[in-house]
């Protein structure tokens, strides 16, 4: 398969405007509270009845300072204290939810994000771990993805020889730049020594893949300025990398408020960041995966893709396409049977419900038969690029140019654009339409139309 990129800077502004980033389809704003524990432990009881592996996301919320621009579930704090009763009620969750789970069923991945799951001291990420490994079948042999999001700012040798004996193997650290203007711009100041020291240190605990987080488009930022970042990154090879676009929603995100607009980088400048971004990576060996995330050729996720097997949930790319998702943790959401849900966003609401012995979940959603057909089209095209009808028609008994008669009228000017090649048998998206593949997803989203405008830019 085809994985190159090209970079066509009249189609991208062209086709520049808010969308998902389907993480999920539908997205989580069509969860609502008619669902909650009694319709989640059905899907449950139904997902044991098929059985299959397992994936577990646990959210830790705490942050030691406050990054300006973060758009996570966080919650800041420097009093360490608070992780505690946190994690006794995280504990007994994962009690709880354990006990609905068939025990055989084995746990095939495994993240911890955050937040900074780091903020948790060795002992108590210990208890975690622990915990969960009481109430499910995790593997003690390594073969489990068993990854964890960690901030260099508070990371050492110690804790990551830590977390690999805990049974973490995959690792993603966040930088976003190393230019001293934009550091002290947005609130987050690292040092190269520290960032290196850990990804250096995973490397030598045989941590299996490393990633690197970036953000372009914040303050201050220039073209040399986050090429000179990208360099010094580069120069360490990481085996991924995520190169978020910076979302700006300030009336959403309070923090983002302490943000000055006029630093932030031009649309064109921002386009001229995206494309030495391709550029050097391109250079340097790693191949697009799709929406802001890059890995070396030999890299899981890459080969995943060449094979036709990637997948996208919360936690973005990924290679478990046939396990059911639980989360654990306040915000966190799953993905069990044919609905997702979610647990309560707010710490105090999520403690009283776990202090009354009861699941946290809050809202979620049912999928109908049309959603599972157009999350299984988006998905395919999302991290594939490529679309077959017959396969689709197959596997939902449908016609697809009956059903999506107007879907495919909306691809032609995308066709005509050089966004995409289609043809009676499917839809091959082309080199340049890859940086674009929300666009061409967003056209099969039948609830789009009502929610653009909350969702962030393309680029
Ligand atoms: C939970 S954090 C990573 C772990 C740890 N808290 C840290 O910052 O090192 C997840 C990542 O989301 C990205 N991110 C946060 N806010 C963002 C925003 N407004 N736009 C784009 N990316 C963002 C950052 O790259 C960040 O590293
Ligand atoms: S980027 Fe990471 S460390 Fe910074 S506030 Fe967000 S979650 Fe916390």
């Amino acid at each position: 398969m085809d994985q190159s990129i090209k970079f066509d800077l009249d189609l991208i502004k062209r086709y520049d405007k808010s969308g998902p980033r389907y993480t999920s389809y539908p997205t989580a704003l069509e969860l609502h509270e008619g669902f909650g524990e009694a319709e989640y432990r059905r899907h449950i009881e139904k997902s044991n009845a098929a059985g299959g592996p397992l994936s577990l996301y646990f959210h830790i919320p705490f942050c030691d300072t406050v990054c300006f621009y973060c758009a996570c579930n966080k919650i800041v704090t420097k009093n360490r204290a608070h992780a505690l009763p946190y994690l006794d009620n995280l504990c007994q969750e994962i009690e709880m939810q354990g006990a609905l789970f068939d025990r055989s069923r084995p746990v095939n991945q495994l993240h911890w994000g955050g937040g900074t799951p780091t903020f948790l001291s060795a002992e108590q990420m210990r208890r975690l771990m622990d915990t969960t490994r009481a109430n499910f079948n995790l593997h003690s042999d390594d073969s489990g993805e068993y990854s964890i999001e960690v901030d260099p700012r508070e990371t050492d040798d110690r804790t990551i020889a830590e977390l690999r004996a805990l049974g973490f193997n995959r690792i993603s650290l966040g930088l976003q730049d190393f230019d001293p203007d934009v550091q002290k711009a947005v609130n987050r100041l690292q040092s190269k020594e520290q960032t290196f020291a850990v990804l250096e240190a995973a490397r030598k605990e045989g941590f299996r893949s490393t990633n690197i987080d970036l953000i372009y488009g914040l303050p201050l930022q220039t073209m040399p300025s986050f090429a000179d970042t990208l360099d010094q990154v580069l120069a360490y090879a990481p085996d991924r990398f995520s190169i978020f676009n910076y979302a700006h929603m300030p009336s959403r995100f309070k923090t983002q408020r302490q943000i000055d607009e006029a630093a932030l980088p031009s649309p064109a400048a921002k386009l001229e960041i995206l494309q030495m971004v391709g550029q050097k990576l391109t250079d340097a060996g790693y191949v697009y995966i799709g929406m802001d995330h890059f890995a070396k050729p030999d890299d899981e996720l890459a080969v995943a893709q060449r094979e036709g097997k990637l997948y996208r949930n919360f936690q973005g790319y990924s290679t478990h396409s046939d396990c059911d998702l639980v989360g654990l943790g306040v915000t966190s959401i799953g993905r069990v049977g044919d609905a997702y849900m979610q647990n309560y966003k707010e710490l105090d609401e999520y403690d009283a419900a776990i202090a009354q012995g009861k699941l946290p979940v809050f809202r979620g959603v049912d999928l109908d038969d049309d959603d599972k057909l157009r999350r299984a089209v988006i998905t395919q095209l999302i991290c594939h690029f490529e679309l077959s009808f017959e396969h689709i028609e197959r596997e939902f008994g449908i016609v697809f140019n009956d059903y999506f008669a107007a879907e495919l009228a909306k691809l032609q000017p995308m066709k005509s654009d050089g966004l995409l090649d289609l043809t009676a048998a499917g839809i091959q998206v082309s080199s340049a339409g890859r940086l674009l593949i929300r666009n061409i997803c967003m056209v099969f989203d039948k609830y789009l139309a009502q929610k653009q405008q909350q969702f962030s830019r393309v680029i």
